[in-house]
């Protein structure tokens, strides 16, 4: 299993989580010394593991990391697409060049990712591909449109690959995960380009929730699988999209008046990995560390259309009413 931005957050947890099953694991990001602190973990916790230090807006470092996992381990049946950079503020303020590396890495590397993989899963006759997209896949916000026209690319990527995978019956599946808010070091890492911190916009979960759907679509193939609040924002996106305009603008204004002080840290990773040996979860104090509607809806898409289909038939029984 190949994870890339294994170092950090839930690529990290991730590696951890596969570790316990016993996986062999190829982890790539750029900081040599995070991933070896990852590596390490990933062998106490029963697993295997192969540091290849990548750069994933690299398409020749890409090629090379899908070699090396061949090499090593003579085939790749799990590739987690989930490398990612992050920018904060508006449109107007993101220098071009933090627009640039935020699609370069966020959405090229993922596009990159898949193109490395898909020859060695289609003569092996089959593998996963997994992508992290974010609930901002589906709805872009304000302050964040890089990173949201990234994970829009990354959702629309995995749709058409997953078809065409299908067409070509070549056994690859394909699965989107799409998290809310979850408490990683990526908050930190982030440029900011408004002198504040970006907030967490709540419910938030642990990295733990968003390796645990990753690990359930390694072993059943999902369409796509949301992660808390990505559902049911999914959901109101679909149903009323001017609804949700008005709730971000209400949302937008009130942050832009109220600017939390909480000094941007000064540093970023977008040219270079932070420093240090990495961590798995951020700085929020409080966190679910599991979410129940990914459980019970998430993991069971049969019971989603259930719940949609009981839905439905509430409201036309209540308007017949009237
Ligand atoms: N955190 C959230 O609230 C949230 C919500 C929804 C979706 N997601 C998605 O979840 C995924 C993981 O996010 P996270 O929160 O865990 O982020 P994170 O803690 O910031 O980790 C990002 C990882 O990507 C690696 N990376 C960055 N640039 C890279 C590059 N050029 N080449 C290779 N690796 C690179 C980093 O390592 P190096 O710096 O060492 O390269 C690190 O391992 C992303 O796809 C993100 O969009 C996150």
């Amino acid at each position: 299993m190949v994870i890339t931005g294994a170092s950090s957050g839930i690529g990290r947890e991730a590696a951890r989580q596969f570790a316990g099953r016993g996986s062999s694991l190829v982890l790539a990001a750029r900081s040599e010394q995070a991933l070896r602190a990852t590596a390490d973990e990933v062998e106490q916790l029963g697993g295997t593991a192969l540091v290849v230090p990548t750069d994933v807006a690299e398409w020749p470092q890409v090629q090379a990391l899908a070699a090396a996992a061949r090499d090593r381990f003579g085939r790749v049946d799990t590739w987690v697409n989930n490398a990612v950079l992050g920018s904060f503020g508006s449109l107007i303020d993101t220098p071009i060049q933090a627009v640039d590396r935020v699609l370069q890495v966020g959405l090229r590397g993922q596009i990159y990712g898949a193109k490395a993989v898909l020859p060695m899963m289609r003569e092996q006759g089959g593998g996963t591909i997994i992508g992290v997209s974010s609930v901002l896949g589906i709805r872009s916000i304000p302050l964040y449109v890089p990173y949201c026209i990234a994970k829009h690319g990354n959702t629309a990527l995995y749709e058409g690959l997953r078809v065409e995978e299908q067409i070509a019956g070549s056994g690859i599946e394909v699965t989107t995960i799409l998290p809310a808010t979850v408490n990683t070091p990526f908050y930190d890492a982030v440029p900011s380009f408004m002198d504040t911190r970006p907030p967490l916009i709540p419910p938030i979960y642990q990295p733990s929730a968003v390796a645990e759907a990753i690990l359930y679509a390694a072993e059943h193939p999902r369409r796509r699988i949301c992660i808390g609040a990505a559902g049911p924002m999914s959901a109101c996106q679909r149903i009323s999209p001017r609804a949700v305009d008005t709730v971000l603008r209400g949302a937008g204004r009130l942050f832009v008046r109220k600017r939390p002080q909480q000094p941007d840290a000064g540093q970023n990773n977008h040219f270079q990995p932070m420093s240090g040996s990495g961590a798995t979860t951020g700085r929020a104090r409080m966190a679910f560390p599991r979410s129940r509607y990914t459980r019970t809806v998430g993991f069971h898409p049969g019971m989603a259309r259930t719940l949609a289909a009981v839905a439905a038939l509430a409201v036309a029984r209540r308007l017949w009413k009237r």
